[in-house]
């Protein structure tokens, strides 16, 4: 009895130690063809969150701050920046030898409430929003240049219907904030790669928008080498047919594309039709009915989130030559922004990884095509 107590204390060892088999990793998977990123969390990019950092290094060559260079967090205040996570974000990165981008510098939701505003509360002028932006850009870029890839430059500027967000900077400045972003982010690190984010790129009238948006950041010969689509996905949206336009039409204006924050969300869109636009704003009333799945997806819903994810990766692959990255946004299910947005609490199921930490086997496509 005594020699076989070693080996049971083995045996459970080797059942709690890997959350998943030494399988071929997702950044293997897409070698070649595009990075594989995931946007990482303080817990995560503090070494807090274990489990999920050993997935972290394993999986994907490239990470993006999911909060903690937002404006609101890193410059709350005119003459204060808080330097502490988005420092420990870049080390992390660093320190596995991943590819980090930067996310994101003007971004109308969570910007500081000072950016807008002289000491008397009135609106600044666009002179002085001129200063405040260049000033919030280059120091932040400028304190890690040469260590980011790229920046998200400028964060959802356009709605669905193909006109500029009126928000404050737009207001202030009109459409001129974009391309003095650009100018501001190249001043700092000329070498840094610069990006256009936003969500619902399927749309026909928002991909126009952003094909002259492209075409007139060329004429003013400004960098730009990316657009971002974050890829923000559920059930029955974005038409995939739609997508693929959309990375043509950009492709087609001279600029690479990436998704940016892929996710699929599994459960019943909470908007009415034509409102699935990842604008934080809103927040629904707890709603059982809009949270049918605790337990687990019901295979037919699995079966057909396994189809959205795959459309996505396959739109990826087939436009490889112009994809430079896809960045999951989040790494695993419980993590997910998806599960407390738009209606808070509920169990979703949107990212590559289950609450058990282990690769969904939609992916197994992917890691035995690239074992041939
Ligand atoms: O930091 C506070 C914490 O102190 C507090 O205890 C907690 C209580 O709710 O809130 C924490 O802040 C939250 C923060 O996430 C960190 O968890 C904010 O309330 C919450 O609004 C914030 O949400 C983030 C959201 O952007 C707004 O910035 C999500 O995590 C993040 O996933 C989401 O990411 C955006 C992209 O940046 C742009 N594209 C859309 C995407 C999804 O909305």
């Amino acid at each position: 009895m005594r020699n076989i107590l070693p080996l049971l204390a083995l045996g459970l060892l080797t059942a709690c130690a890997a959350p998943e088999p030494q399988t071929k990793t997702l950044r293997e998977a897409f070698d070649g063809q595009f990075l594989m990123g995931c946007a990482i969390n303080v817990d995560q990019s503090s070494g807090r969150d274990v489990v999920g950092d050993s997935l972290i290094v394993r999986h994907f060559n490239s990470i993006v701050a999911e909060n903690c260079m937002k404006c609101e967090l890193i410059h709350p205040e005119p003459d204060r920046y808080n330097w502490e996570d988005a420092d420990r974000f870049v080390e992390f990165g660093e320190k596995h030898g991943m590819t980090i981008i930067g996310h994101c510098l003007i971004w109308h939701s969570q910007c500081a409430p000072w950016f807008f505003v002289d000491e008397k509360g009135d609106t600044v002028s666009a002179e002085v929003l001129q200063q405040r932006i260049k000033d919030h850009i280059q120091t932040i870029v400028g304190r890690y240049k040469g260590r980011i890839r790229g920046w998200d430059v400028v964060n959802e500027a356009i709605l669905d219907d193909g006109t500029y967000r009126q928000s404050p900077f737009y207001r202030i400045m009109g459409d001129s904030f974009i391309p003095w972003a650009l100018a501001c982010a190249h001043e700092a690190d000329p070498d840094a790669e610069l990006y256009l984010n936003d969500y619902s790129m399927a749309k026909p009238a928002k991909r126009q928008a952003y094909v002259d948006l492209v075409a007139t950041v060329q004429a003013s010969g400004l960098r730009l080498d990316a657009i971002g689509m974050q890829a923000h996905a559920g059930m029955d949206y974005p038409d995939m047919t739609e997508m693929e336009r959309s990375m043509q039409a950009f492709i087609g204006q001279g600029v690479d594309v990436q998704f940016t924050e892929l996710d699929v969300n599994a459960l019943p869109n909470v908007f009415a039709a034509g409102n699935e636009n990842a604008a934080v704003e809103n927040n629904f009333e707890y709603n059982q009915r809009m949270n049918p799945y605790p337990d687990g997806l019901p295979d037919s819903v699995q079966t057909a989130w396994n189809g959205r994810v795959q459309a996505l990766f396959d739109l990826a692959l087939k436009y490889s030559a112009h994809v430079r990255r896809v960045t999951v946004w989040g790494v695993y299910d419980q993590q997910s922004w998806l599960n407390d947005w738009p209606m808070h609490g509920r169990t979703n199921y949107p990212l590559l990884f289950d609450r058990q930490y282990r690769l969904k086997p939609v992916m197994d496509k992917y890691l035995t095509a690239s074992a041939q």
